[in-house]
């Protein structure tokens, strides 16, 4: 399970789910995105035929998985969930695509995680709509051609650079979601305030807005929290007060850092003189997952610009030294775009 900045605590789940927009129109933010779809999904169904696959990029909790059940309802057709490390050999991928109904959709998330033999299979029935089993060894091995129903893949991944080209070219589209701006946040924050009958003030829900690091699912979370907090501190109404005290409870500064970001930037700063210095070592500094601070927090500290990925590792830059309150050594300046260019 991955920390709470980036995954909701399991309590929350149902709620979480409830929560998800149903329909492409419900779906607030990431336009060109869904203006593609859109047309996508009217041509498909004047033709009669299936969307073609479809890839889903981006870090977590932008809605990728959101946006595959809003396809399968827009599409009228059924939806097979699974991910790269819940199919772990040929059979499991052979057992879900003969099973699926004609036009349906497969979802696959994690698809970066599909193991290589496991992958191999999934190029003919993604380009051909076959899958080919093999019975027996020896001189008396034979292969069987099974025929599939005409289906659309829908893959998500928070790394698209460890999808294997042939795998990233069977895709007929790739969408990359990118971080929301505060407004849309604000517009989901309200959604889901409604949905969850949470009395709140505009104020409050900026407050919560500007913390929720682009990213619809931590917005929901603080809300959440905040909520409790309302309820258990106040009359329940999420005042701009309220939101503020709630928010500082949760240990989330004023743009949505949190320990570990900050442990992130610190580290970098303390240990290793601002950088550079690559991925393993920092995690091993801190005692995270390298993995897990690559998808989860080191998305949003890029797109702030407090850190920069140089060919020699990551390093610590000008507004992440101001925004911790501490003076930037003037001589880096030279040596980051040295370190840019080697
Ligand atoms: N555009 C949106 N409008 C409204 N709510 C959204 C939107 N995008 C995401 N959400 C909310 O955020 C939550 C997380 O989205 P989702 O599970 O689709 O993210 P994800 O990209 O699949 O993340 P992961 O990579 O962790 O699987 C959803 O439950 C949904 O409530
Ligand atoms: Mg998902």
């Amino acid at each position: 399970m991955r920390p709470v900045s980036g995954k909701q605590v399991s309590e929350d789940v149902p709620i979480d789910l409830a929560l998800r927009p149903k329909h492409l129109s419900e779906f607030v933010g990431q336009q060109e995105v869904k203006e593609n779809l859109n047309i996508a999904i009217a041509a498909a169904q004047k033709r009669g035929d299936p969307l073609d696959h479809i890839l889903f990029c981006g870090p977590p909790g932008l809605g990728k998985t959101t946006l595959a059940h809003i396809i399968a309802v827009e599409m009228g057709v059924n939806i097979k969930v699974s991910s790269g490390p819940a199919i772990e050999r040929p059979g499991d991928l052979a057992a879900i695509v003969t099973s699926l109904q004609s036009g349906g959709i497969l979802f696959i998330d994690e698809i970066h995680r599909l193991s290589h033999l496991v992958e191999e299979k999934l190029y003919p029935a993604m380009e051909e709509f076959v899958f080919d089993i093999f019975l027996g060894k020896g001189p008396a091995a034979r292969s069987l051609r099974l025929k599939l129903p005409r289906f659309t893949l829908i893959g998500a991944t928070t790394r698209a650079a460890l999808l294997s080209p042939p795998l990233r070219d069977r895709f007929g589209a790739t969408y990359h979601l990118d971080f929301y701006d505060e407004l849309a946040i604000k517009l989901i924050l309200k959604r889901s305030a409604a949905f969850l009958k949470v009395s709140a003030m505009e104020e409050g829900l900026e407050q919560i807005a500007q913390r929720a690091r682009g990213t619809p699912r931590v917005a929901n979370r603080l809300l959440k929290r905040v909520r409790d907090y309302a309820q258990v501190m106040a009359d329940g109404v999420v005042t701009k007060e309220i939101a503020l005290e709630g928010l500082s409870k949760l240990k989330v500064d004023s743009i949505g850092l949190d320990d570990i970001d900050c442990k992130v930037l610190r580290t970098i700063i303390d240990k290793f003189g601002g950088g550079p210095v690559g991925l393993e070592t920092i995690a091993a500094s801190i005692n995270e997952d390298a993995d897990t601070i690559m998808d989860v927090y080191e998305p949003y500290l890029l797109q702030l610009g407090f850190l920069e990925r140089t060919p020699r590792g990551r390093v610590v830059t000008k507004p992440a030294y101001e925004h911790l309150g501490l003076s930037y050594p003037e001589t880096f300046q030279a040596q980051t775009s040295l370190w840019n260019q080697t």
